[in-house]
């Protein structure tokens, strides 16, 4: 037997001996790279058919291209396609089955095109649909939180900083700053899309190919917005993906400050919320126990986005022009931070909307800690106290209901006009928490008008999505 017998590699062509096994599996991807199957029939399909556009594919080659792609595609479906890892990568094992159906013109199909331009048309195909998906179900999470904060406008709760006790807000305004943080995440999200949606094909391996491609159908077929400008760039960067991790990392960053609110809030100490059952587990030895494992899951999930984005930033990492078999190792990370936002955002999702405020606690939480010492302090500017004098002031009167266990709006008139002769009888009204609220009435304020206001914005800003 000859050693190019030996060989069934697709470039066996030049070897003298085979791959060594475990070399064969070091490098091989198809273990993983699979997932883009669809992706890489899609990509054929659009190239086959420029292909028999420019007159290098006839008629007749071109359409059983055609139908060999579409049964494989089948096979794949169905659970049927026999994967080899002799054949490395998803793209050589369907060239090859492509060969066993369809003879000739299946050997004609990689003409005017590399692995190298193929992966990286693959991978933002993927990606692209992935990202879409993610979009939508980033949108439904939005509005089921814009939904929860309209119901909870009026609901009043302390507001923190150093998670001391500062100002009662609005638990709907609470939420919309969660919504603000995602809608953010949403606008990374598409900015990444738009820049990633151009077409390598026709990069070839790395300079471009000697047959007159026609590159602008390729790229319209497969929907992209334009064919990439330079085949050097085409098959080397991975930009995109790490930008998309970035993404990833930011909105798992964010949905872990949300977890860790929900775990505090879930616990006994601050009894604020309650999440339903269904999304939480017992203890197998404490039988009180209800674990908010939801929130904690997402928060935890958090360390291995940043772990992905990391991975990727030191791959691409003075990396030479221009295609890297380094390149391969994008792909894990990037399935794997694809798969890991879509179950957070599934969960949260879900889970969301369905919690339940202890409007008695909150307002009780609200009502202790001095929450409404600076509308006290904000009065007495009224009365014509420079600010600082009434912080002065306030801080006096806070000593005093801390020593006595008072709280501002339970202190006689009597006992807070020993602090200012200013403070009269309608103190009252800006002491209740009611009144604090409302009166933060402007753009941005927690007021419950202003946090309808605001929702009504965020509602028409998801809508404009759909448009
Ligand atoms: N499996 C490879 C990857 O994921 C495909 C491109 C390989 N190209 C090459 N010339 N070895 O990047």
């Amino acid at each position: 037997m000859s050693a190019q017998k030996e060989t069934s590699k697709l470039w066996g062509g030049r070897f003298s001996e085979p791959t060594d096994s475990f070399v064969q599996r070091f490098t091989a991807s198809v273990g993983f790279d699979q997932r883009m199957a669809e992706q890489d029939i899609t990509a054929s399909l659009a190239h086959a058919a420029m292909l028999n556009n420019i007159g290098v594919l006839s008629d007749e080659e071109a359409s059983q291209i055609n139908t060999g792609l579409e049964q494989i595609r089948k096979e794949i479906a169905s659970g049927e396609f026999n994967w080899s890892i002799e054949l490395e990568d998803v793209h050589m094992n369907i060239e090859a089955r492509l060969t066993e159906l369809v003879g000739n013109a299946g050997k004609k199909l990689h003409t005017g095109r590399s692995r190298n331009d193929q992966v990286a048309t693959d991978i933002r195909l993927y990606l692209r649909s992935a990202i879409d998906l993610i979009g939508i179900e980033l949108s439904r999470l939005q509005k089921g939180l814009v939904a929860l904060a309209v119901e909870q406008a009026d609901t009043i709760m302390p507001g923190f900083t150093h998670l001391q006790t500062a100002q009662p807000v609005s638990f709907g305004h609470h939420l919309l700053a969660w919504n603000e943080m995602l809608e953010r995440d949403y606008g990374r999200l598409q900015d990444c899309r738009e820049r990633m949606n151009e077409c390598p094909l026709g990069a070839a391996a790395l300079a471009g190919s000697s047959f007159p491609l026609d590159r602008e159908h390729t790229a319209s077929s497969l929907g992209f917005r334009k064919p990439s400008e330079n085949s050097l760039d085409s098959v080397s960067d991975r930009d995109f993906a790490i930008e998309f991790c970035s993404f990833a990392a930011l909105l798992l960053t964010h949905m872990s400050r949300i977890s860790e609110e929900l775990v505090l809030w879930t616990s006994a100490q601050f009894n604020f919320v309650e999440l339903p059952d269904r999304f939480c587990t017992g203890s197998s030895i404490m039988p009180q126990k209800k674990n908010p494992d939801v929130p904690e899951l997402v928060r935890g999930k958090v360390g291995r986005v940043n772990g992905h984005l990391m991975s990727l930033l030191t791959l691409m990492k003075s990396q030479p022009l221009a295609y890297n078999k380094d390149n391969q190792e994008d792909k894990e990370p990037l399935f794997d931070s694809v798969d890991t936002v879509m179950d957070c955002l599934r969960a949260f999702g879900d889970m969301l909307p369905a919690i339940k405020p202890n409007k008695a606690v909150m307002r009780e939480a609200a009502r202790r800690g001095f929450s409404t010492a600076t509308d006290l302090a904000d009065y007495l500017v009224g009365r014509g106290l420079p600010f600082r004098d009434a912080h002065e002031v306030v801080g006096k009167a806070v000593a005093h209901g801390i020593a006595s266990s008072t709280d501002l709006a339970d202190m006689s008139l009597q006992t807070l006009q020993t602090f200012s002769a200013e403070i009269q009888a309608d103190v009252f009204e800006v002491l209740t928490l009611e009144g604090s609220i409302a009166a933060r009435n402007h753009l941005g304020g927690t007021a419950p008008q202003q946090v309808r206001a605001a929702a009504q914005r965020a509602s028409e800003r998801l809508a404009e999505r759909e448009s």
